[in-house]
């Protein structure tokens, strides 16, 4: 399992994010900011960050602030996206805008977005640096480009695709990539690779889970926001009846018929299907890699990541 081979090595990663919240001299952005990380979450991020440094042989310092800066750059996207999902629940707890409210969520982001390039920065290494600045960019689209396709019943799969792509396997890919470049490894793109099919994968599932409900955050959200997710699609793609989605999507209380017509057609399982498929595709990008302990935790993760959310 990575979390348990990584222990000390996630043990100091987060150390030094606790460390990086404390030296900003306005009490607000620790406040919020610890609110959320110290909430827990999976820190599945900064394992991968973690995991392919150790496996490229990357300096363990540099590869200890990529690993913190990429779960800076996840907090400040959480901290952004409650507030645009209007979302009320994180991690079994009120999320940061339900609790502090919208303006210090949105200026806490930007301030934990901020401290990651300090950090990335401080790596010294301008491919790294450049990798986890374009997936910020490709994070800030991917939530455009949703927002800009909210109750679109006629959205393509491949459009889907590309939005969780931009929006959640981009900031995977580089969380694996950046420290094999730091390394100046041959297998950044192959780890890349990995990381990107993991994050579909990890999206797809969530987007299951957001119906299913059990993630410490409300279940429904995506139904109330009038997301075109991955069950959505595949129930339109089957017998199901385009009708009710065009007058039920976005309102809450036709949630629990939503959810029933998910279920009779498949649709959840067809999703865990599509979800398993790009777990697959993730072992398949390690094949160059050579054998370790740490390749076959990773491989492991794969199925894991597509399972849950
Ligand atoms: C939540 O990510 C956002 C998505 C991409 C689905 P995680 O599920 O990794 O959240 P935490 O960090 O474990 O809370
Ligand atoms: C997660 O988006 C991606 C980012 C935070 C950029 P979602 O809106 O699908 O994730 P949850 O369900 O709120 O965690
Ligand atoms: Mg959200
Ligand atoms: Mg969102």
């Amino acid at each position: 399992m990575l979390s348990k081979s990584l222990a000390p090595e996630m043990a100091a990663t987060n150390a030094l994010i606790l460390e990086r919240l404390e030296d900003v001299g306005v009490p607000l952005i620790p406040q919020v900011a610890r609110h959320l990380i110290e909430a827990g979450g999976k820190r599945i991020r900064p394992l991968l960050a973690l995991a392919a440094g150790a496996i490229t042989g990357a300096p363990e310092s540099g590869t200890r602030l990529l690993a913190a800066a990429v779960e800076f750059i996840h907090s400040a996207t959480l901290l952004h996206d409650d507030v645009v999902d209007e979302s009320r629940q994180r991690r079994g707890r009120p999320s940061a805008p339900a609790a502090f409210g919208n303006k210090a969520a949105v200026l806490v982001g930007d301030a934990l977005f901020a401290r990651a390039f300090e950090m990335m920065v401080a790596t010294g290494s301008l491919p790294a640096l450049g990798t986890l600045a374009t997936a910020s960019a490709t994070i800030a689209r991917g939530e455009v480009a949703q927002l800009a396709a909210l109750g679109h019943l006629n959205t393509s799969w491949a459009a889907y695709v590309e939005i969780i792509d931009a929006k959640t396997a981009a900031l995977f890919a580089a969380a694996c990539k950046a420290p094999a470049l730091l390394a100046k490894s041959p297998h950044a793109d192959a780890l890349a690779a990995y990381g990107r099919a993991l994050g579909l994968a990890f999206q797809v599932a969530d987007d299951v889970l957001d119906y299913e409900g059990g993630l410490g955050k409300e279940p429904g959200d995506d139904f109330r926001e009038g997301k075109v997710t991955a069950p959505v699609l595949l129930a339109l793609e089957g017998r199901e009846d385009r009708g009710f989605w065009a007058r039920a999507l976005g309102n809450i209380g036709a949630l629990p018929e939503a959810l029933e017509r998910l279920e009779c057609v498949g649709a959840l399982d067809a999703a865990r299907a599509r979800a398993l498929a790009y777990a697959h595709e993730a072992q398949g990008a390690l094949a160059p890699l050579p054998t370790s302990p740490l390749k076959d935790a990773l491989l492991a993760l794969a199925p894991y990541a597509a399972g849950r959310g």
